[in-house]
């Protein structure tokens, strides 16, 4: 947990920011999602000054996008036609600025987490009030949040931007709750209402968590949707489901995939994912099986202390690998947010209430009465969808 921690600190620079990671030239920026999780263990691991530091750049490069984000809800609420690439960055660059290119920016997944993990600072080191030098982006934040918060936009693994995802949702709700705790509004509180109905009314009418709002396809990220954000129950009875068809689909080598589909850098096992369905068996007080994700994760680390994004692509699609590599380069060695949910998992792992430190809210009581084991049929690992 240690080794992890220090990753964490070397990739973060003296103004907060946090690099997604540092030998790979395509993560050389600060992506709000990353960073957050990553904040998010360096609190866990009692390290509050450095996620302060990183929590305030953030609030500063918000206030660098004021007039992009209240233009965002200015066409909105206008209804003109959002232009992807100029909506409030899914990344910055290291020093807080934008970057001008064609990446798909609209993805509002970041801005939920950062809102979380902002209130888990808050709560990790003691403190309960928001400092007053992170309100205003803060609030900023909430609003933008509350205009997009079921708009189609590019998922976290920032693709397919014309639906609502799942786990967009969750990251969404997660922020909502937050915004709705730090700033006392209550308009966040019935817009956090409407996306968790929205993500039910999907789920019951596909009978689990699918990776968008009418596909039927599965993606582990929805994982996030009970830990860390508190969206459902660990033993909501569409969630249980959701986890085996998660394992069943995307098991890879021992890790975990992102999707059937995923073919980039030939579709490997992510630390990040392995990390997460290691959050969840914490949370049901599965150990061994949360061990085991843990050691699968401990394993890859690098005799440097390195952990990188994916493992077991190559060997697994070896062309599209291949084709990822002309692009952009060997994939990255370290990232940073992988060296995060590791953490967080081992935190879990070594105490003895381990929800306390995902979600402080819980769940609402209309979810309590599902909690029901379901049975699934084995689909045989397809690998496509
Ligand atoms: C992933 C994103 C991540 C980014 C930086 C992308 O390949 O899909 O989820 O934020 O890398 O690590």
């Amino acid at each position: 947990m240690r080794r992890s921690v220090e990753a964490i600190l070397r990739n973060q620079a003296d103004n907060g920011a946090i690099i997604a990671s540092p030998d790979f030239a395509q993560y050389h920026f600060c992506w709000l999602r990353d960073g957050s999780f990553s904040a998010y263990a360096l609190d866990v691991a009692g390290e509050h000054e450095a996620s302060a530091r990183y929590h305030a750049w953030v609030a500063r490069a918000v206030d660098g996008i004021a007039t992009t984000m209240s233009d965002a809800i200015a066409a909105h609420r206008a209804g003109e036609v959002l232009d992807p690439v100029r909506m409030p960055p899914a990344r910055f660059a290291m020093d807080g600025s934008t970057v001008v290119d064609d990446w798909p920016n609209f993805q509002v997944d970041g801005y939920g987490t950062w809102l979380w993990s902002l209130r888990r600072h808050i709560d990790l080191g003691g403190s309960d009030a928001l400092p007053e030098h992170l309100l205003e982006s803060a609030r900023r934040v909430a609003r933008y949040l509350k205009e997009f918060a079921l708009h189609p936009c590019y998922d976290v693994w920032e693709e397919n931007g014309g639906a609502r995802h799942t786990s967009t949702l969750a990251c969404v709700y997660g922020g909502l709750i937050a915004g709705a705790q730090l700033l006392g509004d209550e308009e966040c509180e019935r817009v956090a209402d409407e996306v968790r109905s929205a993500v039910l009314a999907s789920a019951a009418s596909a009978g689990y968590f699918t990776k968008f709002a009418g596909d039927r396809d599965v993606d582990a990220s929805c994982l996030w949707l009970a830990s860390p954000f508190g969206l459902v129950d660990s033993k909501n009875e569409y969630f249980a489901k959701t986890v085996r068809l998660i394992e069943d689909r995307l098991s890879y080598d021992g890790g975990l995939r992102r999707y059937p589909g995923d073919v980039y850098f030939g579709g490997g096992a992510w630390p990040v994912l392995t990390a997460s369905l290691g959050w969840h068996y914490a949370s049901v007080g599965n150990f061994e099986r949360a061990n085991r994700c843990r050691g699968w994760i401990e394993d890859r680390i690098d005799a440097e202390g390195r952990l990188a994004e994916q493992f077991g692509g190559e060997s697994r699609d070896h062309q599209h690998f291949e084709e990822w590599v002309s692009r952009w380069g060997a994939p990255a060695r370290d990232l940073t947010w992988s060296h995060a949910t590791l953490v967080v998992l081992s935190y879990l792992l070594d105490r003895p209430d381990p929800v306390s430190i995902m979600n402080d809210r819980g769940v609402r009581a209309p979810n309590r009465g599902t909690e029901v084991e379901v049975e699934v049929e084995s689909t045989g690992g397809s690998g496509a969808s």
